[in-house]
């Protein structure tokens, strides 16, 4: 397996559509295996295939943090969702901010499997902000596309930040 370069905004790849995604062969499994390892490494809860520079509608998520209990998500389609939520989320792609979104609480789903098999289901809370989140990747979305003008800047001038004491080395203060 291999570990994937995750790609960083302003990076392109996460600005643009994806296209269904339509092969489960043996190229596609380990795709799919090496998105898993790329998250666990990361220590995220999800990667959409854009994050790794790969235009199509694929993510994978574990909102349990357990290995082993993933789930491979393909043309995932939310069918109808209700409630709301607001909490903070930060993304693997936008090191070192995070921001409060308001999100569904309930979604009922329909996604292929790494198999290509139909399969729908209820996802709550967590599991469901995990989801919009990447469903969002897939659509060319971050989460600083939430917010516009000043708290936008504001976002952006904290990303800048946290890059530049990455950069330097230095602790964050
Ligand atoms: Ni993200």
């Amino acid at each position: 397996m291999a570990k994937l370069k995750i790609r960083i905004y302003p990076d392109p790849a996460l600005a643009q559509e994806t296209a269904p995604h339509t092969t489960f062969g043996p190229a596609d499994q380990q795709l799919f295996d090496d998105m898993i390892e790329t998250m666990y490494a990361s220590d995220g809860v999800g990667l959409a295939a854009p994050q790794a520079g790969i235009l199509k509608r694929i993510f994978v998520c574990c909102p349990s943090m357990k290995r082993g209990e993933e789930f491979v998500m393909v043309n995932p389609r939310i069918e109808s969702s209700s409630g709301e939520a607001v909490d903070a989320e930060g993304c693997l792609s936008l090191p070192g901010i995070s921001a409060d979104i308001t999100r569904a609480t309930t979604l009922e789903l329909t996604y292929q499997n790494r198999y290509g098999n139909l399969c729908r289901t209820t996802a709550k809370d967590f599991f469901a902000r995990v989801i919009q989140h990447e469903m969002d990747h897939l659509n060319g979305n971050l989460l600083i596309d939430h917010f516009s003008g000043r708290k936008r800047e504001e976002l952006l001038k904290q990303y800048d930040l946290a890059k530049a004491a990455e950069k330097t080395g230095k602790p964050r203060t």
